[in-house]
């Protein structure tokens, strides 16, 4: 068996905390050396929770460790850019959380940063383990639905001002609603259909919360071969009554999840399919199709992650999300931002 990857965390906040670490302690390949969080309350208490070896409040100090081979980063996202090129001369292998960075460019020097270094990089975009979001990748593949046509998503949750919150100051996150979450939206449905974005519009606003990161927004997209693409998100609809959905529409074939875009492996696929579309009904008569019957296994997406990393570190597999592919959902978003500053 080939041995462990010796792994080093930077930021043992709410991701890293309540989900990447567990995810981490169920992996195969994986073994935590040691923490770091600029807050010492932080990172002592994941060393303890984790049984990691080490808890620091400096990156050089966790990145001066000869036995770590990756770092996972999940800082606040306007230190992306700097620890990733600290951990990167230092030869350590990233994973990175989404966004890579502030913007579109920061992203670019940190993935050339990575190239100069030698040393491979990964961004987190999880949700691309979730079994089902596999399954519609799969489906897609074999021609199920036909010709790709059109696909929305909507990932929403409830974020009031906070004070002196990164994610709610632009110049710390480099965005809002759209960012944080649509990011994930436009990357599950280029990771679903293969397709690419051509041309981006949108609009974003405050609507509710006056803070200076978009509370809503809407990224409207052509994509290769001309399917229409529509992704929203939203800091201002209640956690309860968020419904998070992903729809994929096709020339014979129609595929509905719900609850999929989540940090929780679950929710429900309902998946429509017709042999022959038919000639033009005017009538538009709906025989019932009968949704055909999905079955995967769920499991934990933080894990699978870390564990494909550690693969590719390993050489043993492709990085999952790379860079380049990173780029292009973040791009996504921006190009939604940009046409908004008008
Ligand atoms: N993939 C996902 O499911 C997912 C979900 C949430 C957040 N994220 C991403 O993870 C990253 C962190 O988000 P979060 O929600 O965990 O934020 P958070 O604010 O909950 O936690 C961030 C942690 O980083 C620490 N920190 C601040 N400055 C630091 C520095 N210079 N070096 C090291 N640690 C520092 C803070 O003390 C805090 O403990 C962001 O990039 C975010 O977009 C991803």
């Amino acid at each position: 068996m080939t041995m462990k990857i010796k792994w080093g965390v930077i930021g043992c906040g709410g991701i890293a905390d309540r989900r990447t670490l567990p995810g981490m302690m169920l992996a195969d390949n994986a073994e935590l050396v040691a923490v770091m969080d600029t807050n010492p309350k932080a990172a002592k208490a994941c060393r303890e929770k984790y049984g990691a070896r080490y808890a620091f409040d400096s990156v050089q100090a966790l990145l001066a460790l000869d036995e770590i081979e990756a770092v996972y980063i999940a800082s606040p996202v306007f230190c992306h850019r700097e620890q990733c090129a600290l951990a990167a001369k230092a030869g350590k292998h990233i994973l990175l959380e989404k966004p890579m960075g502030l913007s579109v460019a920061e992203a670019r020097e940190i993935a050339d940063d990575c190239e100069r270094a030698g040393v491979k990089l990964g961004v987190a975009f999880m949700m691309r383990f979730h079994s089902y979001h596999r399954e519609m990748r799969r489906l897609v593949r074999e021609g199920l639905l036909g010709e790709i046509v059109s696909a929305r998503a909507q990932f929403t949750c409830w974020y009031p001002e906070i004070e002196n919150c990164w994610r709610q100051n632009k110049a710390l996150s480099g965005g809002g609603a759209m960012l944080d979450m649509a990011i994930h939206s436009i990357d599950l449905i280029r990771y679903i259909t293969g397709l690419e974005v051509e041309e981006s519009t949108g609009m974003v606003g405050n609507q509710i919360f006056q803070y200076n990161v978009d509370d809503a927004g809407i990224g409207v997209y052509r994509m290769t071969g001309g399917a229409l693409v529509v992704v929203d998100s939203a800091f201002n609809i209640p956690d309860d009554v968020s419904v998070s959905k992903l729809e994929i529409y096709g020339t014979k074939g129609s595929m509905i999840a719900k609850g999929t875009l989540s940090q929780v492996e679950g929710g429900s696929l309902e998946v429509l399919a017709v042999d022959n579309a038919g000639g033009y009904d005017a009538a538009q008569n709906r025989s019932l199709v009968k949704p055909i019957p999905i079955s995967v296994e769920f499991g934990n997406m933080y894990t699978k992650e870390i564990e494909a990393f550690g693969r590719a570190v390993r050489g043993e597999g492709e990085i999952p999300v790379t860079a380049a592919d990173a780029i292009l959902s973040q791009k996504a978003i921006e190009d939604v931002y940009t046409e908004n500053k008008a």
